[in-house]
C-alpha cells in the first residue's frame, strides 16, 4: 500500500511539473550510469558546452535544433536529410546548418572524435 501511494504521488508531482514547465525535467544521469568510456564521457562535456543547449540528447523532441536521440540509428538524418554517418555529421558539425554555428574554429579534430563518440551513444 505504502509503495502505491508513493507511486501515486511521483505521478501527481510529475503531473504537476510536467504542466509548469514540460515532463522532460528528468535527473541528469552520471556518466557511469549511462556506461560511458573515457572518450565517450570527454565528448558528453563537449557536448553540454556547445550543443545541449539547441540539441536535447535524451529525446527526439526539437529544441532549437532537432533532438538527437538515436540519431546514428537509422540511415539519414531526420531534419537534414543527410546520411547519418561520421564524415555528415563532422561536416555538419565543422560548418553549421543555416540556423546552427559552425565550430570548425572551436573544436579540434580530437574534439570532434570525442564528440562524435558520444552521439554513437545517443
Ligand atoms: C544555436 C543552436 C544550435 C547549436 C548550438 C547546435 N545546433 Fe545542431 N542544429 C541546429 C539546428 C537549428 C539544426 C537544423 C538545421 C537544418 O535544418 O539544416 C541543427 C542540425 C544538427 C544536426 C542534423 C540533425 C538532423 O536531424 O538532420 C546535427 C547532427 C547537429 N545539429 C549536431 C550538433 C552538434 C553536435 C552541436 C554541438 C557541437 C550542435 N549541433 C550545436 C541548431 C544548433
Amino acid at each position: 500500500m505504502k509503495i502505491k501511494y508513493w507511486s501515486a504521488a511521483a505521478l501527481v508531482g510529475c503531473l504537476a511539473i510536467g504542466i509548469l514547465g514540460g515532463c522532460d525535467i528528468e535527473r541528469r544521469k552520471s556518466d557511469a550510469e549511462l556506461g560511458l568510456n573515457p572518450q565517450q564521457a570527454a565528448g558528453r562535456k563537449i557536448y553540454d558546452n556547445y550543443c545541449d543547449r539547441c540539441h536535447r540528447p535524451y529525446s527526439t523532441k526539437g529544441k532549437k535544433g532537432p533532438g538527437l536521440k538515436g540519431m546514428f540509428q537509422h540511415k539519414y538524418l531526420s531534419q537534414t536529410g543527410l546520411p547519418a554517418n561520421d564524415d555528415r555529421v563532422t561536416d555538419i558539425i565543422r560548418n553549421g546548418r543555416p540556423d546552427m554555428p559552425g565550430y570548425s574554429q572551436v573544436l579540434s579534430t580530437q574534439d570532434i572524435q570525442d564528440l562524435l563518440a558520444y552521439l554513437h551513444t545517443l
